[in-house]
């Protein structure tokens, strides 16, 4: 492969440094000592430019002589704060969620959109084709997000969201809408969408004449927020995973390079770590299954 990224198959093509850490071989500081110190090998020739344009179904990647294989499936859980970017590193230098899961687990990717300033629930995995079908609205997984608007909002306002409202990229599906009680000044909602396009939300909420103050991700399909702590991180159980109902990719044990799951004090659950990225019990401790449909318990905005 060139060293130019090609116009065609331009989402099979990755730099270097990122199939390596993508591949959980360790981080992108890793990954870039290997190549410099001529340990990887593309099609059997060494690389040490660590932009150089890797075609994922197409190139051989070796690392001392062993070829790359898929790290092993994870799906994780971030209560993500105000304030942190789901970029992988900010040239301003402001946080990334990266800080909080940990910078080694690099090959992870979020899935789907959280702005700066919306909290709330995030998954991050390994698996593309999980994470096309949770983002991709013909699946329809719906995402719940509980919010502060900054007016008061009538009844005619709140049918308009929920019969859906036109926004400039074109008009967002109806929404489930259910007012959890009103301020002096504020309305507090909980909203339910099944797509997720930019600033949606926030957009929709433009679209009836008022706008979000605060904003927080409580829950996407089945998956809820629960108890998880703001900036704490946990593995998706195998029954949150069954129940989302889509398919995930199944653990390899043959992975070419172990994982490096350092034991880290910002995760919040030790004995939910388990090698294979899912937690292995189908209920989170202290977890209580609720009846679908039902709200998703969170303390929501605050006034
Ligand atoms: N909608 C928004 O407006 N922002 C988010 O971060 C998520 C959904």
């Amino acid at each position: 492969m060139s060293t130019k990224k090609a116009d065609s198959g331009i989402n099979r093509l990755k730099t270097l440094e990122r199939v390596l850490s993508k591949s959980g071989a360790g981080s992108r500081t890793d990954a870039r000592s290997w190549i410099g110190a001529g340990k990887v090998r593309v099609n059997g020739k060494v690389i040490q430019n660590p932009d150089h344009w890797v075609d994922m179904d197409h190139d051989r990647v070796t690392l001392d002589g062993k070829p790359l294989r898929h790290a092993a499936p994870t799906y994780l859980l971030l209560y993500k704060p105000k304030g942190y970017l789901t970029t992988w590193r900010d040239p301003e230098g402001r946080p990334t969620v990266y800080q909080l899961i940990g910078e080694a687990k690099t090959w992870l990717s979020p899935v789907g959109r959280l702005d700066l300033d919306t909290s709330g629930l995030l998954v991050m995995t390994n698996d593309n084709d999980f994470a096309e079908q949770l983002t991709n609205p013909e699946h329809k997984v719906p995402k719940t997000y509980q919010l502060k608007a900054g007016t008061l909002l009538s009844d005619e306002q709140l049918q308009a969201l929920r019969e859906g409202v036109q926004l400039s990229d074109g008009p967002a599906k109806p929404a489930i809408v259910t007012r959890l009680r009103d301020g002096a000044r504020h309305t507090f909602l909980e909203m339910t969408i099944t797509e997720g396009r930019n600033r949606q939300v926030r957009r929709m909420l433009e679209a009836v004449g008022s706008k979000v103050l605060k904003l927080v991700r409580t829950a996407i399909g089945p998956v809820r927020i629960g108890d998880l702590p703001i900036g704490k991180w946990r593995y998706l159980t195998q029954e949150e995973l069954a129940n989302l109902g889509l398919r995930i990719r199944v653990s390899s044990s043959t992975s070419g390079h172990p994982r490096r799951l350092r034991s880290d004090s910002r995760e919040s659950n030790s004995r939910n770590s388990p090698k294979s990225g899912i937690a292995k019990n189908g209920r989170r401790r202290g977890a209580r299954a609720s009846p679908p449909g039902s709200r998703p318990k969170h303390p929501g905005p605050r006034d």
